[in-house]
């Protein structure tokens, strides 16, 4: 049986820590979901197709990694999709507190599933997808954070010549 793992998140946008968690994940799990939030309520920068083309291109190259979106509850979803963990970040003591709750709520509705997190490569301890926004906006560079559509999509977002 393939160990499948899903990596949720809104990934708005993502990022390189995001690559590297789900990179990493392979020498733990047979296959990886990447699972997009499909939440209209939340207030993201992308679309959901945008987030989905930009994910899928950055995994292009990783045939054990889909990516797919998803509403509704996570633990329902990750079991309809075979899934034996949800695969998170954790970056700084900062994180940790609403990955806490989220890993016990998850494992309150449905125990079966495992949280496992993998602690963020040093490299990409200080990227998250909002401090990159707030940085892309007002015209910093970016490049070394976000794959490269991601780079150009932020540009073209904030009207930013390359
Ligand atoms: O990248 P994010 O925004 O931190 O990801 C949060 C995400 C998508 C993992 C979380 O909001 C989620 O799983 N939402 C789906 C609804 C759900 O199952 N929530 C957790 C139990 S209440």
């Amino acid at each position: 049986m393939k160990k499948i793992a899903i990596y949720p998140g809104s990934f708005d946008p993502v990022t390189n820590g995001h690559i590297d968690i789900a990179e990493r994940g392979l020498k733990l799990f047979d296959k990886i979901i990447m699972a997009i939030l499909n939440n209209p309520i939340k207030d993201c920068l992308f679309t959901v197709e945008e987030r989905l083309e930009m994910l899928e291109s950055s995994f292009k190259d990783y045939p054990d990694i889909t990516v797919e979106t998803f509403d509704g509850l996570l633990v329902d979803y990750a079991s309809r999709r075979k899934c034996i963990a949800i695969l998170r970040g954790m970056r700084a003591v900062s994180d940790f507190e609403y990955e806490f709750q989220l890993a016990l709520m998850n494992r309150k509705l449905k125990r079966e599933i495992q949280t496992v997190f993998l602690m963020t490569g040093l490299r990409w301890i200080f990227t998250s997808s909002s401090i990159i926004k707030e940085a892309a906006q007002f015209g910093g560079d970016i490049t070394s954070m976000v794959p490269p559509l991601v780079n150009r999509k932020l540009k073209e977002k904030f009207g930013i010549a390359s």
